[in-house]
C-alpha cells in the first residue's frame, strides 16, 4: 500500500486544531511539515516551537522538510520538537551534507534529501546507502497549490532503479501537485508515499481521499 503525508501548508491557520484533528483521523500516515526561511524559498511559515505545539494535536509521525539554508542549524530544534523524518534539501548542503546526515542520525531521527525538479538523481547518489528517504520535489518548493512538473518522473524511475539494483529500502517521497491522476504516475514510476497538500485540505471527503491515494499501486 502507498503512504500518504499530508501537508498542512495550505491549512487554515486560524484553525489549526480542527485541521490537525481532521489530519489525525483521515488514515494518513504522516503529518507533512513545510518549514521555510524566506531564504531558500520565498516564502516563510513556522519554526520549531510551533512544530512541537501541532505534535500534540496530531498523534501521526512528522515528517518535518526543512526549505531552509544552513538546515545543521536547526536539526537539534526540530528533533526535539518530535521529527520522525528530517529531510533537508541538497541544493542547501552542497558542501556538508554528509556532516547534516550524520546529525539528524545523531538527533535520533530519520534523515532524508529533498531534490528540486530540476537537480538530477545523479547528484545524490553517493548518499542512497546512508538514508530513510528521498523526497523528490514535484513543483518548485515554496508554495501549495502548484502544477505537477511531469519531467521529475524521470528522477523518480532512476531512483527506484537504484532502490533495487542495490538492494536498499529508502523510500521516494513525493511532494508538489499531487491529485489521483499524477500520484498515479508517480506509485506507477516507484513512489512509496505520496505528499497531499492544498488536494487533501479543499476535499470534502478526506478519509476517502486518503484512501483512495493508498489504494494506488
Ligand atoms: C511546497 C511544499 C509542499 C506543498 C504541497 O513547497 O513542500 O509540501 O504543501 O502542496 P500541494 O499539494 O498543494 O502542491
Ligand atoms: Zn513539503
Amino acid at each position: 500500500m502507498t503512504k500518504v503525508g499530508v501537508s498542512i501548508l495550505s491549512a487554515d491557520y486560524m484553525n489549526f486544531t480542527t485541521e490537525l484533528k481532521s489530519i489525525n483521523q483521515s488514515g494518513a500516515e504522516y503529518l507533512h511539515l513545510d518549514i521555510m526561511d524566506g531564504h531558500f524559498v520565498p516564502n516563510m511559515t513556522f519554526g520549531p516551537e510551533m512544530v512541537r505545539q501541532m505534535s500534540r494535536e496530531c498523534s501521526l509521525p512528522l515528517d518535518v522538510h526543512l526549505m531552509i539554508e544552513k538546515p545543521e542549524r536547526f536539526i537539534k530544534e526540530f528533533a526535539e520538537a518530535g521529527a520522525e523524518i528530517i529531510t533537508v534539501h541538497y541544493e542547501a548542503c552542497l558542501n556538508n551534507l554528509d556532516e547534516v546526515l550524520s546529525s539528524i542520525k545523531e538527533h535520533g531521527c530519520k534523515p532524508g534529501i529533498a531534490i528540486n525538479p530540476d537537480t538530477s538523481a545523479e547528484k545524490i547518489k553517493k548518499y542512497i546507502s546512508e538514508i530513510d528517504l528521498i523526497l523528490q520535489m514535484t513543483v518548485f518548493p515554496g508554495f501549495g497549490g502548484q502544477k505537477f512538473i511531469e519531467s521529475t518522473l524521470d528522477n523518480i524511475k532512476q531512483l527506484s532503479k537504484w532502490r533495487e539494483e542495490e538492494n536498499l529500502s529508502y523510500m521516494i517521497e513525493v511532494d508538489g501537485g499531487i491529485n489521483f491522476s499524477t500520484a498515479a504516475d508517480c506509485v506507477n514510476s516507484g513512489v512509496d508515499l505520496l505528499v497531499a497538500g492544498s488536494f487533501f485540505i479543499d476535499s470534502d471527503n478526506k478519509n476517502e481521499l486518503v484512501k483512495e491515494l493508498q489504494e494506488q499501486i
